[in-house]
């Protein structure tokens, strides 16, 4: 048994943690499309072409029985698209994130953060307002905070001025939960809860766990196994890496190479 998880790059890993420490006798394969980074500003073709270019690849080489998209920017372009083509269970981390903020938000205002294409999407607003059409909801794109991510910059006077920026407007909109609608944002939950400590943060990577075990049959393996697949070698993806899950073997692919 196989999951396969891809991203733009290196935030997915955040989501690849979540699914280590849940699927431990499950085979974990993780592509970072680092080549191509950012999905964020790209239009919605290009999104849709690259996301099946990363699933064709983890389904051809690895025989993965459940794909997990843990780029927002994909969830939001290009699900639908991916559900259309591929024949495995494909799960994005929207649906997810949406549901768990309706749950989260007590006066029923919830705050979304993503990238530009994620937010003009209005994927989270969509699939909380079906979910429950009473909540008001406030968006901000904060590009920023993603290569500050990348930079290593987590606990820095600039990205607290940059949170600051992007989610004080939504603050003083009354929002009690805020969604972390892009894989970097939940690197920097410490800084977040440090100057908003009464927001309920929603964390995408912790959402999707149920629906990946509804698309699994159980497994009784020992223990599975790990592996970290790039489209391109960086600096950043490594130290950011080695942070989130250690020392899992990596390597370079070219996503022509399929078997
Ligand atoms: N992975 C992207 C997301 O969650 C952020 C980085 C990018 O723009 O590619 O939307």
């Amino acid at each position: 048994m196989a999951i396969g998880v891809f991203d733009s790059g290196i935030g997915g890993l955040t989501v690849f943690r979540t699914i280590i420490k849940n699927f431990k006798d499950t085979d974990l394969y993780y592509l970072g499309d680092t080549a191509r980074v950012p999905y964020g500003n790209k239009s919605k073709d290009t999104i849709c072409r690259y996301s099946l270019e990363c699933s064709n690849f983890l389904i051809n080489n690895y025989q993965i029985d459940c794909l997990v998209i843990a780029c927002n920017t994909a969830s939001s372009f290009a699900l639908d698209f991916l559900k259309s083509k591929l024949n495995i269970p494909v799960i994005g981390v929207v649906e997810p994130g949406a549901q768990l903020a309706a749950k989260f938000t007590e006066n029923k205002k919830v705050g979304i953060i993503g990238t530009i294409g994620t937010i003009k999407s209005n994927s989270y607003y969509n699939a909380i307002k079906k979910i429950d059409n009473k909540i008001e909801i406030y968006q901000n794109q904060s590009p920023l905070l993603v290569p500050l991510v990348e930079e290593g910059r987590i606990e820095h006077e600039i990205t607290r001025l940059a949170v600051k920026e992007y989610i004080a407007p939504l603050v003083e909109k009354g929002i009690d939960t805020l969604v972390l609608g892009c894989t970097h944002y939940p690197v920097l939950k410490n800084i977040i809860e440090k100057i908003y400590p009464n927001l309920k943060l929603v964390d995408s990577s912790e959402a999707i766990i149920p629906y990946i075990v509804s698309c699994l049959p159980t497994d009784k393996r020992e223990e599975g196994k790990r592996l970290i697949l790039t489209t391109d070698e960086t600096e950043a993806f490594n130290a950011l890496k080695h942070r989130l899950v250690g020392d899992i073997k990596l390597q370079k692919v070219d996503l022509k190479e399929i078997i």
